[in-house]
């Protein structure tokens, strides 16, 4: 997992809640390189997994709750580093149609190791999108606030319906622009 996913959640922590939090929670979760991360270095899922459930354990909130505060988060921190990758997209229905052709493509040319996930449009309409949502890492939850907070970035409300499907690590996104 890049960099960046870690760093921005640690700033996270620190803003939201303080320095010393932030501190507490990487001592805790026994990390190999205690928490010194580089945005651009690659760090395995599973120190993110070790961060979340020491999280889980200190908020009482579940781990998609905080995956999906984070993605709100996040999306923010890849807006303004990427800001860029974003302009050629005009609404978010548009930007979620091109993620993974465009956007995460881009990524993938900056960041050649990055584990990125795949989308897929099933179905559109001019205000709906069914939209499929593919990763081992099974971070749906931290997909929907990147879409919140991408809604908000074009001005758009959405409303959204997240359903697990019988493909393994797979999910479908109904998403109804208002
Ligand atoms: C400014 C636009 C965006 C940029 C620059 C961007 C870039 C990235 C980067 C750098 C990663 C980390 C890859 C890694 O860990 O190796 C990532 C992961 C991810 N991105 Fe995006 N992204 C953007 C928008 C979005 C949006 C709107 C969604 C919502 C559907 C999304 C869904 C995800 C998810 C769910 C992951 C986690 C990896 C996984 O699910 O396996 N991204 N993205």
């Amino acid at each position: 997992m890049l960099g960046i996913v870690f760093t921005s959640l640690i700033d996270m922590l620190e803003e939201k809640v303080s320095p010393e939090f932030a501190d507490d929670v990487i001592v805790e979760a026994q990390l190999e390189n205690d928490g010194a991360y580089t945005a651009i270095g690659y760090y395995p899922f599973e120190d993110m997994q070790r961060l979340l459930t020491v999280l889980v354990d200190k908020t009482g909130k579940s781990a998609n709750e905080l995956l999906y505060d984070f993605g709100i988060f996040l999306f923010g921190k890849l807006g303004s580093v990427h800001g860029d990758v974003l302009a050629n997209t005009s609404g978010i229905l548009d930007m979620l149609a091109h993620l993974d052709d465009d956007i995460h493509v881009q990524v993938k040319k900056l960041y050649p190791d990055a584990d990125l996930p795949r989308f897929s449009v099933l179905s559109r309409t001019d205000t709906t999108m069914k939209l499929q949502y593919y990763s081992e890492r099974e971070l749906f939850a931290l997909a929907e606030g990147l879409m919140d907070a991408a809604a908000d970035f074009y001005g758009a409300k959405i409303q959204r319906e997240t359903v697990k499907t019988d493909i393994p690590y797979t999910y479908e996104f109904n998403i109804t622009v208002q």
